[in-house]
């Protein structure tokens, strides 16, 4: 197991910068994710750890071992990707065993990790099977069981859910993260899918268009996003656009809402409120930031519902709730209804 180190990773295309000075040390036993929207520069990235894009400036090491220079079968990676990338001609045991028969282990030996890698992934019992025999999240089992199968130091995946459908994509990203504290081994797998990074992800690295925008735990960058991207790319968000003074704890909204802060530790010009941050009752009282509201969107969920509640000034504020919670405060969820808004000031977010 070993820790992973990028310093000033950087991967240039013609006049295209796909990478931009990335730099990250990764723990050992880490799952982290490289989480950001198409293009940004995540599979770039995983290439370059694994030794298939040459990057144009850059160190990168695995332990205390300097890869850089390395082919990529001696960086000792294990790679998954989305298209699974299994051999058809070839049963669930060879697919498992093809790392180790390059690697001229003995029969034995390679026996012996294809089946202890196959029962990891619980397909123990389909060994003699073709990959065309098997269902999408068995055949991408299989291509995480071939990964470990060589014992690799990290082991990198490239969106390896997004080609299973939305159930099946659950119940492998389960078995992942399992098998992923299990093993303990250093992971680093890219999504575009928010949701998926933070459920498996210790930390999540949020790429825009080659660049790091921001590292941190999935409560870290929910609760304190360094800038709007972020705020909008994890979880759902409101935004005011606005003033704020350093110092001060009102921010003077540009439809003329004034609304209470904690002390600005700089000027900014927007704050962001998180949904379920957002108080609704049928009161108004005196504390801060309590609105009077009207309802102007609201759109049945299932469990939840989402409503737009919008302010006298037109500030519309998105919120989450259930039917149960409004009606427990005898509100109504119909378009045109009155109720009252209200959130801390800790829950006003300076960006
Ligand atoms: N071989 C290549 N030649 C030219 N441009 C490339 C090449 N590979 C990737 N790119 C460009 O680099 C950017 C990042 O690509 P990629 O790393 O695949 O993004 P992601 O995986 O985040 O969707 C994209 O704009 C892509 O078009
Ligand atoms: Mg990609």
């Amino acid at each position: 197991m070993a820790t992973v180190t990028i310093e000033n990773l950087r991967k240039i295309y013609g006049d295209f910068v796909a990478v931009d000075n990335m730099s990250l040390e990764v723990k050992d036993g880490e799952f982290l994710i490289l989480l950001g929207p198409s293009g940004c520069g995540k599979t770039t990235t995983l290439r370059m750890l694994a030794g298939f894009v040459e990057q144009n400036n850059g160190r990168l090491a695995i332990g205390e071992r300097d890869v850089t220079a390395e082919p990529p079968y001696r960086r000792n990676i294990g790679l998954v990707f989305q298209n699974y990338a299994l051999f058809p001609h070839l049963t669930i045991f060879e697919n498992v065993a093809f790392g180790l028969r390059r690697r001229k282990l003995p029969e034995d030996e390679i026996k012996l990790r294809v089946r202890e890698a196959l029962e990891l992934v619980r397909l123990g019992h389909l060994e003699d099977r073709y990959p065309k025999q098997m269902s999408g999240g068995q055949q991408q089992r299989v291509a995480i069981a071939r990964a470990i199968a060589i014992r690799p130091d990290i082991l990198l995946l490239d969106e390896p859910l997004s080609n299973l459908d939305a159930k099946l994509r659950l119940q492998v990203r389960d078995e992942l993260r399992a098998l992923q504290k299990k093993l303990n081994i250093t992971t680093i797998m890219v999504t575009h899918d928010q949701d998926e990074a933070m459920y498996v992800g210790d930390r999540l690295v949020v790429m825009q268009e080659g660049k790091i925008q921001q590292i941190g735990t999935p409560i870290e960058l929910y609760n304190n996003p360094a800038n709007r991207f972020v705020a909008s790319f994890i979880g759902r968000t409101n935004f005011v656009e606005g003033e704020i003074a350093k110092g001060e704890t009102s921010f003077k909204a540009k439809s003329g809402t004034v609304i209470a802060t904690t002390a600005a530790a700089r000027a900014s010009n927007e704050i962001v409120v998180r949904p379920e941050m957002i108080e609704l009752s049928a009161q108004k009282t005196d504390e801060a930031n309590c609105f009077d509201a009207e309802i102007t969107s609201s759109v049945f969920l299932g469990g939840n519902i989402e409503i737009v509640a919008t302010l006298p000034m037109g500030d519309a504020f998105t919120v989450i709730t259930t039917v149960k919670h409004l009606k427990d405060r005898g509100l109504a969820a119909e378009i045109g209804s009155r109720l009252v808004l209200s959130f801390s000031p800790e829950s006003a977010v300076l960006m």
